[in-house]
């Protein structure tokens, strides 16, 4: 097992990464929240049946009392109805301010269990325990909790780290193929950013056998990443701004698909090949480098170019039709490896896209 520490003063938090920790799970919570007698265990519809009774063995085995609370799966759960019915919930359980909520699944079941740790009660003790590459990798470490509301994503949200992110290597190997591409877009995301030799690393692997035969130092390399970053800007003011490389056009594919066509991770994938051209265009980005993170995206079966309509360009980069010049900063590739915010007139960037 490897073992991170987020270091946040009084919400510092440890991260445990290895084979098998779904089984120790009890003694690490135990270890966490000493004081805890009952856990709120939010999980979904295609985790629950997988894992969430190993999970429950191990924590009912440390003396906790388990209820359990399955969310349809799917991103249409991380909604204000669901969170709702989690405080309903929790209070007919019921949970008090010295328990705890565990979060078992994606950045679904992360973000909206997230929430409502934060919330309930004013706020008590939460857990992750993220299963999917995505979540381990990104949502499950920064304590950016969130639902959706229909006007867009994540619009009603709060920070509230975890207490502990526990993260089974083994969960993995029943995720679907394309849900770990999409896990892989924001792992390569952080080859590109912050650590070139990891990029190089990741195109030397380029299978999901390959890089699971190696998953404990690449969920490490990510987490740590992340890790440095948030503590830097725990409240996403600064350089937390770099892990957006790839987004900003990335949404402009998500809206061209309507959230339907292109899953988040392919239309990053395809925002950080584009960022890269810009990037070249600009004189920002060496001319060798969209290449090679095309390459590396290609071999996980991610799209390098989605078709996109000048709308929705305007509407990613926040710049109606009408709208006069104002400006935004893309994130972009100085080199492989390093990211670097570029501000330019959002009207010049419509030009080049
Ligand atoms: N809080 C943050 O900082 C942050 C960062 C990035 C993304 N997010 C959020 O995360 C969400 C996306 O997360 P996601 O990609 O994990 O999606 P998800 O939670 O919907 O999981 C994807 C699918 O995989 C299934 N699944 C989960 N674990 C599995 C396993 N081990 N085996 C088989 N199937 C499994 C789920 O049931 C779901 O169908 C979005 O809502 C996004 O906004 C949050
Ligand atoms: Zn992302």
């Amino acid at each position: 097992m490897k073992t991170l520490t987020v270091a946040l003063e009084r919400r510092s938090y440890e991260i445990h990464i290895g084979s098998g920790l779904l089984a120790g799970a009890g003694a690490a919570v135990r270890a966490v929240c000493p004081r805890a007698g009952r856990l709120f265990l939010v999980t979904d519809s295609h985790v629950a049946p997988l894992y969430a009774r190993k999970l429950e063995e191990s924590l009912t085995g440390a003396g906790f009392e388990v209820a359990r609370h399955v969310i349809p799966a799917g991103e249409s759960s991380k909604c204000a109805g669901q969170l709702s019915e989690l405080w309903e919930q929790m209070m007919d359980v019921p949970l008090t301010r010295t328990d705890a909520v565990i979060a078992l699944g994606g950045g679904v079941v992360g973000d909206l269990a997230g929430f409502a740790a934060a919330t309930v009660l004013r706020g008590v003790d939460f857990i992750q325990i993220p299963t999917t590459l995505l979540a381990q990798v990104d949502s499950s470490v920064g304590g950016k909790v969130a639902v959706d509301l229909k006007a867009g994503k994540n619009l009603a949200g709060a920070f509230w780290q975890p207490k502990l992110v526990l993260m089974d290597t083994d969960t993995l190997a029943t995720l679907p193929d394309s849900t770990f591409a999409d896990g892989m877009a924001e792992v390569i995301k952080y080859g590109c950013i912050r650590d070139r030799e990891f990029f190089d690393f990741l195109r030397a692997r380029p299978s999901r056998a390959e890089i699971m035969a190696e998953i404990e130092p690449v969920l490490y390399t990510c987490c740590d990443i992340k890790r440095q970053v948030v503590e830097s800007d725990e409240r996403d003011t600064g350089e937390r701004m770099l892990l957006n490389f790839g987004h900003t056009l990335g949404h402009a594919y998500e809206l061209a698909g309507h959230y339907e066509t292109w899953t988040h991770g392919q239309a990053v994938a395809a925002g950080m090949a584009a960022a890269c051209r810009v990037g070249v265009t600009l004189g920002i980005t060496p001319p060798e480098v969209p290449g090679q993170v095309e390459e590396a995206l290609a071999a996980l079966g991610l799209p390098t170019a989605i078709p996109c309509a000048r709308d929705n360009y305007a509407a990613a980069v926040g710049r109606d039709k009408k709208g006069e010049g104002e400006d935004i900063s893309l994130i972009l590739l100085a080199e492989l490896g390093r990211a670097i915010p570029h501000k330019m007139p959002k009207a010049a960037l419509l030009e080049l896209l």
